[in-house]
């Protein structure tokens, strides 16, 4: 007989149990429908719902229930559909009738709302936290490379020559950008839904507010509709998650090419690469490119979760039911690639001597010409015509700007002189982007200096949330 079987005649077909049921997934939200369900019923005690004897018997059940599932000695059956009515079925076994008692005052749709964002909350925490150490591997490499130059590029072609370091900070930036979205997403994940009900709110004198301070919440979900039906705080994780998939997946591009013969800039370590079956010659960047590749599931996560909401009348509709496979997905995604990629990032070694060549053999310093014309007084569109014609004559000749002689370089403009050859060296086209945010070796190290209080400020709200989620 199903929990609901009352008013029934006769049992469910099997293939709408099978269909129906989310139980092979939502098993995962076991331990925060039981946390639910601990304060859910102190509750009812407390405001005289459920007598204490009752409660207390409800409560000691419950954390038998929890241990059992915990140990992998609970059965999870179809036929309950969800891990909520898993649990109380398991709970009235395991107490008698008496577990009934637990479902007053509420429904499986406040409740799941309830789990989600439980769960969310711990994913906001451990994603975050893994962010923050993937930082602070980035900012190690800026640090160990201050002096490293590479070429920059725009459209994939040398554009201007970076330090390494202001390359890896880029990425810093990048996801402490994510770090912020999801830590100011967490006060509107942060809101409990319990009381709300199946959508209209109940008849019994609940306290919502006690519910939710023993939860931890910083508030409850002041309409009961809205309460059951939202789900754009799911919609808001995968889209923060989204943009931290992007970011993985612009650098894991750039660590296969960095990785290639071609460019040949870094090497990845051994532990992080995998070979080929075939060609015993191969090592190949498996892990950057299959982060990169996971970045389709994310996105498509996100696709679907808006398309499911899409036009859905309010409030609960069992195709919300649709909202948990992705979310699981997307955080154990975005987990499995953060905890690889902080280590490959820390163990990978930079060939800094290959991407200074490949510095000293471009045309990337043809702006510092440029612009060291505009110093003498020419208008800088004079001074990029004259360079480009410099850049021309140098290509056809098969030498760099550097090669060529004083004499060459006042074919092309009388203003230059012999310091020209200070001007052009690498480290000094570097150096003379002197400017907030520039790329000259002091204005990175400012960066890295003021990175790491924003490391601090991440660590200490890491710490005070890891606090606020360990309430039991
Ligand atoms: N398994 C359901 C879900 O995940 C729980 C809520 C079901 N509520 C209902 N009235 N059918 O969405």
């Amino acid at each position: 007989m199903k929990l609901w079987g009352g008013r029934f005649t006769k049992p469910t077909n099997e293939l709408v149990d099978e269909y129906t049921a989310s139980i092979h997934f939502d098993q995962k939200l076991a331990v925060y429908d039981i946390q639910g369900s601990l304060a859910h019923v102190e509750m009812l005690k407390v405001c005289g719902i459920v007598s204490e004897e009752d409660a207390d018997v409800i409560t000691a059940g419950l954390r038998v229930v929890g241990d059992k599932i915990a140990a992998g000695e609970a059965v999870l059956s179809e036929e309950n559909e969800d891990i909520h009515m898993n649990i109380e079925k398991l709970l009235i076994d395991e107490i008698g009738s008496v577990g009934g008692k637990l479902h007053t005052g509420r429904s499986r749709n406040d409740q799941v709302a309830l789990d989600m964002r439980l769960y969310l909350r711990e994913a906001l925490v451990t994603i975050s936290q893994l962010l923050l150490d993937l930082q602070k591997a980035l900012h190690k490499q800026a640090e160990a490379n201050l002096e490293t130059v590479l070429p920059g590029y725009t459209h994939l072609q040398r554009a201007q020559p970076v330090l390494f370091a202001h390359h890896m900070m880029a990425y810093v930036y990048m996801f402490q950008r994510d770090i912020e979205r999801l830590s100011d997403s967490w006060k509107r994940v942060n809101q409990s839904p319990l009381g709300a009900g199946a959508l209209a709110g109940t008849t019994f004198p609940i306290d919502r507010q006690y519910v939710a301070d023993k939860l931890r919440f910083e508030g409850i979900c002041e309409n009961s509709l809205d309460a059951v039906s939202d789900r754009d705080f799911v919609v808001e994780f995968l889209a923060n998650a989204s943009l931290v998939s992007t970011h993985l997946s612009r650098l894991c591009e750039e660590l296969v090419q960095w990785s290639s013969a071609e460019f040949n800039f870094i090497e990845l370590d051994d532990a992080f690469c995998t070979g080929s079956s075939m060609m015993p010659q191969k090592k190949n960047p498996d892990v950057a490119e299959l982060v990169r590749g996971k970045t389709g599931r994310v996105y498509g996560h996100l696709m679907g979760m808006l398309t499911t909401l899409k036009g859905l009348p309010l409030a609960y509709n069992k195709d919300m039911q649709e909202d948990k496979e992705g979310m699981f997905d997307t955080v154990e995604t975005l987990k499995g690639a953060l905890a690889l990629f902080a280590p490959m990032i820390e163990t990978m070694e930079v060939k800094a001597d290959n991407m200074y060549e490949a510095v000293a053999k471009d045309y990337s310093n043809a702006t510092d010409l440029a612009d060291y014309l505009v110093g003498k007084g020419m208008a800088f569109r004079e001074s990029h015509a004259v360079v480009g014609q410099a850049v021309l004559y140098a290509i056809n000749q098969q030498k760099f700007l550097l090669d060529l002689s004083l004499d060459e370089f006042q074919r092309f403009s009388s203003l230059i002189e012999k310091d020209i050859y200070e001007v052009l060296a690498p480290k000094a086209v570097v150096d003379a982007r002197n400017v907030a945010g520039g790329t000259a070796q002091n204005r990175v190290e400012e960066q890295i200096a003021s990175a790491k209080q924003l490391f601090q400020m991440s660590s200490e709200w890491i710490e005070l949330h890891k606090q606020l989620i360990r309430y039991q």
